[in-house]
């Protein structure tokens, strides 16, 4: 069974094209929980974006559970002007997943991508994430119910969970079901992220997606660094169409601009100017951050020059963002007298 792409994913294939006109693979921002939030997301795209981005996975029960609502808001909120990102949702229930699918449009959203690969002991628990994998029949149930929302829908998917070669069986089932896109991370829920991505794997599963869904578009995940590794990878295995970046961008805020440029320290600051300016805007809303959650940035952004760790240890100590900026004020005169990285 094949359905024509939706007309959200044409766009992005058809814009994805490098800086001579070129067709490229699309490239994506993963979804991470307590990092991908608007304020990351706004950030990144200051340093050059991705074509696309995901929210933090939410709970769709909560989603839909009167009284949980007010708890999830803040995943899916999405500042004005942003870029539309894919809202990923977890569940287990067929019924929760189609209600919390369906609630998605009036928000703005324009995609729905199911966690079927969150290691997490709690989501397997709660019979979801990576779980799915050993469930295939509620995994094809849930892709069903999400599909009564009218949204294209998306899969985001391990190998298997205990055995690499489980994914025959397992994405022979998720292709069957005419996805929109299949986003392969690399690896077993065994596995975590404690062994390389089974690069190996990539031709074999363009052969599966070939044969059984040749509609459905494959982007791969996994120890991806930057837009550039991502396009030596497309360029190896023809076929790919998306390349997702996770903790690269947690490396490298620059991790999808074409090229290895070089950024001065100022860029940079700048980058963690912006991210405590969005961290205020956003806790005048309803959906407050903590700001202990802001700490893990500083290295994201403060890093590779003389001196750095330093800073970052000053920073550790702070308990609201003008005392970052008062810092940051401090000691900037001497910081940009350091090399560009
Ligand atoms: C801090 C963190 C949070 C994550 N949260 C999510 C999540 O909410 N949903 C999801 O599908 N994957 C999540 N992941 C997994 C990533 O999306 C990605 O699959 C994984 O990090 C491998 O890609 P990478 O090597 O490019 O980081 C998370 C990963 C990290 C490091």
């Amino acid at each position: 069974m094949t359905t024509a792409k939706s007309a959200f994913w044409q766009k992005i294939v058809d814009e994805a094209k490098d800086e001579n006109g070129n067709k490229r693979p699309f490239f994506s921002m993963a979804p991470m929980e307590a990092v991908t939030d608007t304020i990351f997301r706004r950030v990144v795209a200051k340093a050059g974006g991705p074509d696309v981005y995901y929210t933090e996975f939410t709970n769709a029960a909560s989603m839909v559970h009167p009284e949980a609502k007010f708890s999830v808001q803040g995943r899916l909120a999405v500042a004005p002007g942003e870029k539309m990102p894919i809202a990923q949702i977890w569940g287990s229930k067929p019924e929760v997943i189609a209600g919390a699918a369906k609630l998605l449009p009036e928000m703005g959203y324009e995609a729905v991508d199911l966690n079927m690969g969150c290691p997490d002991g709690t989501v397997i628990k709660n019979d979801a994430g990576s779980d799915l994998i050993r469930h295939p029949d509620r995994a094809k149930a849930l892709i069903a119910a999400a599909k009564e929302s009218g949204l294209p829908v998306s899969v985001k998917t391990r190998l298997g969970f205990y055995k690499v070669e489980e994914y025959h069986d397992w994405l022979t089932m998720i292709f069957e079901q005419d996805v929109q896109v299949l986003t392969i991370h690399l690896r077993t829920r065994k596995e975590m992220s404690k062994v390389d991505a089974h690069f190996e794997l990539i031709d074999d599963i363009i052969a599966m997606r070939d044969r059984l869904a040749p509609d459905t578009l494959l982007q791969i995940n996994g120890d991806v660094k930057d837009y550039e590794h991502g396009l030596t990878l497309a360029a190896e295995h023809p076929g790919i169409d998306g390349v997702m970046i996770g903790r690269g961008v947690l490396n490298d805020p620059y991790a999808f601009e074409p090229g290895h440029q070089d950024h001065t320290l100022a860029e940079s600051i700048a980058l963690l100017e912006l991210q405590l300016d969005l961290f205020d805007e956003v806790n005048k809303t309803a959906s407050i951050k903590n700001f202990e959650a802001l700490k893990r940035y500083f290295k994201i952004y403060l890093r590779g020059f003389p001196h750095a760790s330093q800073l970052r240890q000053l920073l550790m100590e702070t308990h609201a963002t003008d005392q970052v900026r008062a810092l940051l004020a401090e000691h900037v005169g001497d910081l940009l007298q350091t090399p560009a990285r």
